[in-house]
């Protein structure tokens, strides 16, 4: 690694190719990938779940890290050493084992402790959410500065990146408890979805090693509780949102929950970068994943045999327009909204194909549409990455009807596979799809009016109407699949920030 190069310290929850529950993992794997192309030197430090896919060539550091936390307590930490592989080296869907080490890629260290990280799930199983989430996340947290003290021979890094909440107290272990070459170090906390806060009783902050005048003082509590991330947007030198719009929003109410006024109070740090997506992995050229792959010069046949086969797979008929879904099932993903109006749209002619997890009445309600109109609507109740790609590759349409999205990274998918997105006006939607004009042709997708089922309708009844017009159709395709979603500018805009702290504040 070039002298000079930044040194990163990621620390993040999930990473995509390791552990993952949704864009998080993708965000923070690919735009470590993007740095280290740009010559920064990173370390990602997450920990090893029961559910991790460790690489084959992942090598134990021959001593442990100690992780300081509250009350005198002290956690032993053994860090798994292994690298963020080429994707280029192998499809996802058919990767094993890591591929060799190419210059530049980024250092991922696995936390390992049995009892706290060694289940079959990351943030919670079956019965919910684990009740020791705000301690194993600490122990994320300041494992990771331990991990940092030993990846550069000793050097600290130069900036200090958390990822939501799980990842945040890094930002204030660095700056208030591990003394004061740490203090030093510049912080920055990307919020990737504020619906998740890191909220817990005050009877922790003792365990967890927050001090105490950062709860008297009101920096980490919130409406009487302990909140990570109120902290963490406190003490942080920046604060990233993965889409501009996101930025603006989380100002006001109700995209802020709770937090708007302590993000206008901080609004000289907060600073929106659009998220980019892995095309090297999502490139329906070269996709291992898809019936047939296909570049922009035959999308429209790769596209029929692709959606033919996903009909065929899914049990749908493969004559009329194709909607996708790929998303978790949650209130804030708007997915009740289009269950309203599936009845009209499947009157219309539209097929369905639904993929994913959530909550139980809406998983309940997937199924119940797909059993009402067999061979019109089907719904895959599971997380399953494989399929998405076959959906983003085989369909039509893909829906986003967020109610709230950070950036939402399925719309950019689609586009590359040329799936022409329909998407409320929200987050990262608005920054990543522009609104088809037919007049000027231009524009990659449709955005509806509002966040609501009336004017979710409306979209997909536009996007029907495109459908049927097969040669506006045709370049609509060609435009979206030709958008730029790489993370090249905002990966730059990252080391920039980088470098601009470094020179500020740095060790
Ligand atoms: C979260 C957000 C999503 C965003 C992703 C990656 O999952 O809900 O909008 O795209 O993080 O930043």
């Amino acid at each position: 690694m070039a002298s000079g190069s930044v040194r990163v310290l990621m620390v993040s929850s999930e990473v995509e190719s390791l552990a993952r529950t949704g864009g998080l993992g993708d965000a923070v794997e690919a735009l470590s990938r993007a740095l280290g192309v740009l010559g920064a030197d990173v370390v990602v430090v997450t920990p090893k779940y029961g559910v991790t896919r460790v690489p084959a060539d992942a090598r134990l550091w021959p001593r442990s890290v100690f992780a300081p936390l509250g009350l005198g307590h002290t956690r032993e930490l053994g860090v798994l050493e292994t690298h963020l592989a080429d994707p280029s080296a192998a499809p996802v869907s058919s990767r094993r084992s890591a591929p060799p080490k190419a210059s530049g890629a980024p250092r991922v260290c696995l936390l390992c402790d049995g009892e706290l990280f060694e289940r079959d799930g990351i943030y919670g199983d079956r019965r919910g959410a684990f009740t020791d989430n705000p301690f194993r996340f600490a122990t994320l947290a300041s494992g990771a500065l331990s991990v940092a003290e030993r990846a550069w021979d000793g050097a600290l890094p130069d900036v200090v990146h958390a990822h939501d909440w799980h990842a945040a107290l890094a930002v204030l272990y660095a700056r208030r408890t591990r003394g004061a070459a740490w203090a030093r170090v510049p912080t920055v906390l990307t919020i990737h979805n504020l619906a998740f806060q890191g909220v817990f009783p005050s009877s922790e902050l003792d365990y967890l090693a927050i001090p105490r005048d950062a709860w008297d003082g009101g920096s980490i509590r919130h409406d009487g509780a302990v909140n990570v991330m109120k902290g963490a947007i406190d003490v942080a030198d920046r604060v990233t949102t993965v889409s501009e719009n996101y930025a603006r929003e989380i100002q006001r109410w109700p995209h802020g929950f709770g937090l708007e006024g302590h993000l206008r109070w901080n609004s000289s740090k907060l600073l929106g970068i659009v998220n980019g997506i892995d095309t090297v992995s999502f490139d329906p050229k070269t996709d291992g994943a898809i019936a047939r792959r296909y570049g922009a010069a035959d999308a429209p046949q790769g596209k029929r045999a692709c959606k033919e086969a996903l009909c065929a797979e899914l049990g749908l008929s493969s004559d009329g327009p194709l909607f996708g879904v790929v998303s978790r099932l949650q209130w804030l993903k708007g997915i009740d909204l289009l269950l309203g109006i599936l009845p009209a749209l499947v009157e219309r002619g539209a097929r369905f194909a639904f993929v994913g997890t959530g909550d139980a009445d809406l998983e309940g309600a997937l199924r119940e549409a797909a059993a009402r109109w067999p061979g019109r609507v089907a719904s895959r109740v599971a997380f399953d990455p494989t399929l998405a790609r076959r959906i983003f590759a085989g369909t039509d349409f893909l829906v986003v009807p967020s109610r709230d999205e950070p950036c939402g990274l399925t719309q950019m998918y689609a586009m590359r596979y040329g799936a022409i997105p329909v998407v409320t006006p929200v987050g990262g939607l608005r920054d990543t799809v522009e609104p088809v004009d037919v007049a000027h042709a231009t524009g990659t997708g449709i955005v509806a009016a509002a966040s609501d089922a009336s004017s979710l309708l409306l979209a997909c009844e536009d996007a029907l109407g495109l459908w049927r017009e097969s040669i506006g159709f045709e370049s609509l395709v060609a435009r979206a699949m030709a958008r730029d979603s790489s993370w090249d500018d905002s990966a730059r805009k990252y080391l920039s920030m980088y470098e601009a702290l470094r020179g500020k504040l740095g060790p």
